[in-house]
């Protein structure tokens, strides 16, 4: 596996590849590789011939330094990882790089905005779409491949291509879940003994609580749900909202919707989303 940091030096090999009409698949990542990007790069590496994995935690997304400085970085052992997956080359620029004109974000997508992340994460979505857009410009893959953890992300950067008429494919895949049934995210590594032991308390509740959603078609009851989670010493929930997965709005129609979650253990946030059908 190749390794680049270097955008010119990116591009210079792009082109060549381009001359011989090679595909990209992309996978964007901010590290701390686990199985869920490990499936993505596969999922990539069997619809395309090339495939370019980054790892750039992006400064503009964060809400603030605390939670960026906390982000898990591990490059050795994800270089490591990705040395042993088909993934062919890794991009890993500076911030220099990918800012060179200073860390700015800009408001393109407006679609999806003020519900989910979007209320409890100003800007967020901002700084997603800005990082995106420039990965995007650089290495113009004919493939990119997203987790479903990040459903909201996935409308939004769907969105972008539009408005930004890229001819670029946005491929969805199912998250890759625990033994626990959650999705897998980096920031679970930052978890102590007591709070991973939160988490799978958290975990058989939401099991629970979407089976009972789903066979005996329960309508969501809030209150209820978050008392449930406080015994377990949950009690900042940013949202717990039944949503139709096509248009992202309010729907008590579970045949086409998933139960959207973001919670938080200690201040680690923890979101995810499960299918009601
Ligand atoms: O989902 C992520 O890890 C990030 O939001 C992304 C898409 C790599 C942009 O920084």
């Amino acid at each position: 596996m190749k390794i680049i940091t270097k955008t010119k030096e990116l591009q210079n090999l792009l082109d060549s590849l381009a001359s011989s009409s090679v595909s990209i698949g992309l996978v964007l990542t901010m590290g701390n590789i686990h199985a869920g990007h490990l499936s993505l790069i596969k999922e990539a590496k069997n619809n395309n011939d090339f495939v370019i994995t980054s790892i750039f935690v992006n400064p503009t997304q964060f809400n603030n330094d605390d939670d960026y400085n906390s982000y898990p970085k591990t490059i050795d052992q994800d270089i490591a990882k990705l040395k042993s997956s088909s993934c062919d080359l890794l991009y890993l620029p500076s911030i220099d790089e990918i800012y060179p004109e200073g860390l700015v974000k800009v408001k393109s997508v407006l679609k999806y905005r003020n519900i989910l992340c979007d209320i409890t994460r100003p800007g967020h979505f901002d700084g997603v779409t800005t990082v995106v857009n420039t990965f995007f410009n650089i290495i113009k893959p004919k493939n990119s491949y997203f987790g479903e953890k990040d459903y909201q992300q996935i409308k939004l950067i769907d969105e972008l291509v539009k408005l930004k008429k890229l001819n670029i494919n946005i491929v969805p895949c199912t998250s890759i879940r625990d033994k626990n049934g959650m999705s897998l995210s980096s920031r679970n590594s930052n978890f102590t003994p007591h709070q991973f032991e939160i988490f799978q308390n958290l975990a058989k509740k939401i099991n629970l609580f979407v089976n009972n959603l789903k066979e005996k078609n329960l309508k969501l009851n809030f209150k209820e749900f978050k008392n449930d989670l406080s015994k377990i010493k949950i009690n900042k929930i940013d949202y717990l909202e039944i949503r139709d997965e096509n248009n992202l709005e309010i729907t008590n129609d579970y045949n086409k919707a998933r139960l959207f979650v973001a919670v938080f253990i200690g201040n680690i946030r923890i979101i995810d989303n499960f299918k009601l059908h």
